[in-house]
């Protein structure tokens, strides 16, 4: 058997640059192709993976040549062309790619139809997935449930999780438009904080799905980017109207799950940003069970650096110290190694390991699709102003055809936008 798993990226983007920079710190995956929209930075990205001795990072026509090149694709590619990629996937395997998985990033699908379909669109071809939330192999998420582990066995499991991830707001256009993202942060970052309350609060020794989901009450707003001003920003920046098609830039919850085994109820808080007035991304988490608990926090780096304004002019590239860096002087946070923070190293790993093992990774599809389930429900409760009974039949087939009204471009239905 093969030790290492030769990967295609569909994407040559902000993500796909990351990953880059994680597999360049792994020994099981190589970065063997590349194909994009945007010819000039696959050939960018195949150069650094080959500079890097990471693989032969060799640019591809389409992702249909590619599949019969590699052993997996990973999907960095902007959110609404999910399934039709997937569908070449699917006819290059049934025209003959050896292909033993395919790797997605967050989100599955914009609303749950289509996150089941991108999971029988995998099962038809006899694929095995990964879905890639990263937030869950940070290593300091990790190992705060090892270090807690003797509390946890002897006091019982976390029953309270808060889980925010916010920044300033997506550095390309199709992020602002609600109709090719699938909404607005709630949509973008809400899955990630959706999933670190569920995993966090999760038993040792239970797999991601165990604990079951029973309610959800949300509330979406816009509080920043629909003022005038910051929609002319958006505008002139990315050529985005928030006055026509409004996303939220604020999003909040609680989720509450139900430990099947002993019934206990649990609840996970998340709240999500592109209004973050701090340096830059910021992932705050903390939790608690009887007698104990953790924090995680990305801003208190243990490193920082001084710039007066004396030298501000001479600054090297701010986003170098941190994701979405909004200032260059001060004092600021910097970080040496984002990529293995945020846990792309290690979803990478596990997912060349279970691939070239022949199963699922950690986090498959079906998992995604139930992160999508939950965040579809965030927008159904913010919509509806009720609280959504995740148990009751008809909501669960309900949720199955649900595109909220800020995905279908209808969010001046639900937003409030300030006239100029
Ligand atoms: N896990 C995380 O923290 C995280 C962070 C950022 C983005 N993402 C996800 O990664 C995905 C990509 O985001 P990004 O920030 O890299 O976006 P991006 O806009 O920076 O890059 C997208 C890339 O896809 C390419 N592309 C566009 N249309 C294409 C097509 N038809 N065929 C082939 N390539 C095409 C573009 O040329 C570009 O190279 C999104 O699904 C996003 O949600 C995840």
């Amino acid at each position: 058997m093969s030790s290492t798993l030769r990967v295609g990226f569909v994407g040559a983007g902000f993500i796909a640059n990351f990953q880059l920079e994680a597999i360049r710190q792994i020994r099981n995956m190589e970065v063997a192709g590349v194909t994009s929209r945007t010819p000039a930075h696959a050939e960018a990205l195949g150069a650094q993976a080959r500079e890097s001795g990471i693989g032969a990072g060799r640019v591809y026509g389409s992702i249909g040549e590619m599949a019969h090149a590699v052993d997996a694709i990973a999907l960095y590619a902007p959110n609404y062309l999910r399934v039709a990629m997937m569908e070449e996937i699917v006819a290059a395997v049934n025209d003959g790619a050896a292909l033993k998985g395919v790797i997605c990033e967050k989100p599955l699908g914009r609303n749950v139809a289509e996150a089941r379909r991108l999971v029988e669109l995998a099962d038809a071809a006899n694929l095995h997935t990964a879905y890639f939330e990263n937030q869950l192999f940070m290593k300091p998420l990790r190992t705060q449930r090892a270090q807690l582990a003797p509390q946890m066995r002897a006091m019982g499991p976390p029953s309270l999780v808060r889980s925010s991830e916010e920044h300033g707001g997506p550095h390309e256009a199709w992020f602002w438009d609600p109709t090719r993202q699938g909404g607005g942060v709630l949509s973008d970052m809400g899955c990630h904080s959706i999933a670190v309350g569920w995993y966090a609060l999760t038993p040792l020794d239970k797999p991601p799905l165990f604990l079951e989901p029973v309610s959800v009450t949300a509330e979406v707003a816009l509080l920043k980017w629909g003022l005038p001003q910051w929609r002319a920003v958006l505008q002139e920046q990315f050529g985005i109207d928030y006055a026509q098609t409004p996303a939220e830039d604020f999003a909040t919850g609680v989720i509450t799950y139900r430990n099947p085994e002993s019934g206990q109820l649990v609840k996970a808080q998340f709240t999500n940003s592109w209004m973050f007035e701090k340096q830059g991304l910021r992932l705050l988490m903390d939790g608690m069970g009887p007698g104990y608990a953790f924090e995680v926090n990305t801003l208190a780096s243990s490193l920082q650096v001084f710039i007066g304004d004396a030298a501000a002019d001479a600054i090297a590239d701010a986003e170098k110290a941190l994701e979405k860096s909004t200032a260059s002087r001060g004092l600021l946070t910097v970080h040496h190694n984002e990529a293995d923070l945020y846990g792309y190293t290690d979803e990478n790993a596990d997912a060349a390991e279970a691939f070239l093992a022949g199963r699922d990774a950690m986090l498959d599809w079906r998992y995604g699709l139930e992160i999508t389930r939950l965040v579809t429900a965030a927008y159904m409760s913010a919509e509806q102003g009720r609280t959504v009974d995740l148990t009751d039949a008809a909501v669960q087939h309900e949720l199955e055809s649900y595109v909220p009204l800020i995905q279908q471009g209808r969010g001046r239905e639900v937003l409030h936008v300030v006239e100029a």
